[in-house]
């Protein structure tokens, strides 16, 4: 039976909207969703390169101007994958003009921006979704799973990091196409949002509400070039955080996260313990969940790595057999995947905007601690 089309404007085709298109190429093939989308248009700043990507991708138009995406009757959906100060502008105005929207995390610039974005898309009661795409990496759903059953029991601490290490050159600029991220005005923070964000989000995801925070942060690089400015100018983000944390089950969280640690290019880790068992992952290792139960037999105790690639385990029915393993941008396919079967539904996709909030109010909270010096509590979203 022909399925319901579902008509996709993208926002941005840099890396995530490749990603996203991606995922829109392929749901369809892998996971039984009820809509079929369809590649209406696609949006960036350079004409030329839309032209390339809409022709690269299947795209049926292209425009430099997002209005026209939100103003064309046909757009369903508008998936919003550009630098963050960009994020609230085009939600908004989606949100106004009844789209169901997609939109790239962090969610805003901050907690302020995401709380209007947040009243915007619940006014105008669309579908909404914010990318943190790690909670859908498949042994990451499972330790969300193993959690929820119990297996755990109290959890104790919880630890996250994310490591980088490609702005150690000073020679790196601020500013453009993939290196806004280095731009405070562009990006709103550095690491914090750009990469602690998906560890807070995982982490209250798989252990509830984080309920205050004590920071620091540090800019290494004092000045960089600007791309549009070609001016040397001030660097206004965060280049590494560390943050402690209490959750509000009484557990003790440990992040870190920098573009500075020689030798990691995104080496996602977290590891959780608690009274019966600890779990711990690692990005550069996706597919495998490592699992140590104090209630195994002595003789045989000890951690298990397992290879999550069972079609019993979350999503990996899906794809191919036992053994065989998927990768980054198969997280995007499950995130389309279930945002079009709740869509259909009429059922919210975790995580909404409202949850994003949450990670925006934590990130907010640890940027003003580390400026204050002191400890501060975490706004509920
Ligand atoms: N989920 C993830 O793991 C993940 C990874 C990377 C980036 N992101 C997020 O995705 C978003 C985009 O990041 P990216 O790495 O794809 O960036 P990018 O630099 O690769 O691409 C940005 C795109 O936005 C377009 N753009 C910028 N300003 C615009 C405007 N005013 N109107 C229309 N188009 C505009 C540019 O032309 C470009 O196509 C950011 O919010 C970022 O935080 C998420």
């Amino acid at each position: 039976m022909a399925k319901k089309k579902l008509n996709v404007g993208l926002i941005g085709y840099g890396f995530m909207g490749r990603t996203h298109s991606n995922a829109y190429c392929k749901v369809g093939h892998f996971f039984d969703v009820p809509y079929e989308p369809i590649l209406r248009v696609v949006c960036g700043l350079e004409e030329k390169v839309a032209k390339a990507f809409a022709e690269q991708w299947g795209y049926e138009s292209y425009t430099t101007d997002w209005h026209k995406v939100i103003e064309d009757d046909k757009v369903d959906v508008v998936d919003i994958c550009v630098p963050n100060n960009v994020h609230a502008e085009i939600a908004i105005a989606a949100a106004k003009a009844g789209k169901a929207i997609v939109c790239e995390k962090p969610l805003a610039l901050n907690g302020v921006q995401g709380k209007k974005m947040v009243d915007a898309i619940e006014k105008a009661g669309v579908a909404n979704l914010v990318s943190f795409n790690y909670r859908r990496v498949p042994a990451v759903t499972l330790a969300k799973m193993l959690i929820d059953e119990g297996r755990l029991g109290r959890i104790f601490h919880y630890r996250a990091n994310f490591l980088q290490d490609w702005t150690i050159s000073t020679k790196v600029p601020q500013g453009g196409m993939g290196t806004w991220r280095l731009d405070v005005k562009a990006a709103g923070s550095g690491v914090t949002g750009d990469l602690l964000a998906h560890c807070i989000d995982t982490a209250m995801w798989q252990n509830g509400p984080i309920g205050s925070v004590c920071a620091m942060t540090e800019t290494f690089v004092k000045e960089r070039m600007h791309v549009e400015t070609g001016k040397v100018e001030a660097v206004g983000i965060d280049d590494a955080c560390t943050f402690f944390c209490r959750f509000d089950n009484g557990s003790l969280g440990n992040f870190e996260s920098t573009r500075y640690a020689r030798g990691h290019k995104a080496l996602y880790t977290f590891e959780i313990n608690g009274e019966h068992a600890s779990i711990a992952w690692d990005l550069h290792d996706l597919h495998r969940l490592s699992y140590f139960d104090h209630r195994d037999e002595s003789i045989v105790r000890g951690w298990r790595s397992v290879h999550v690639t069972d079609s019993d385990m979350p999503y990996m029915g899906n794809w191919w057999v036992p053994g065989l393993q998927i990768g980054y941008e198969h997280t995007f396919v499950h995130q389309a995947a279930d945002f079009l079967v709740n869509l259909a539904k009429g059922k919210p996709t975790s995580p909404t905007f409202r949850e994003a909030l949450a990670t925006q109010y934590v990130c907010d909270a640890v940027l003003a601690s580390a400026k204050e010096k002191t400890w501060k509590k975490v706004k509920k979203a």
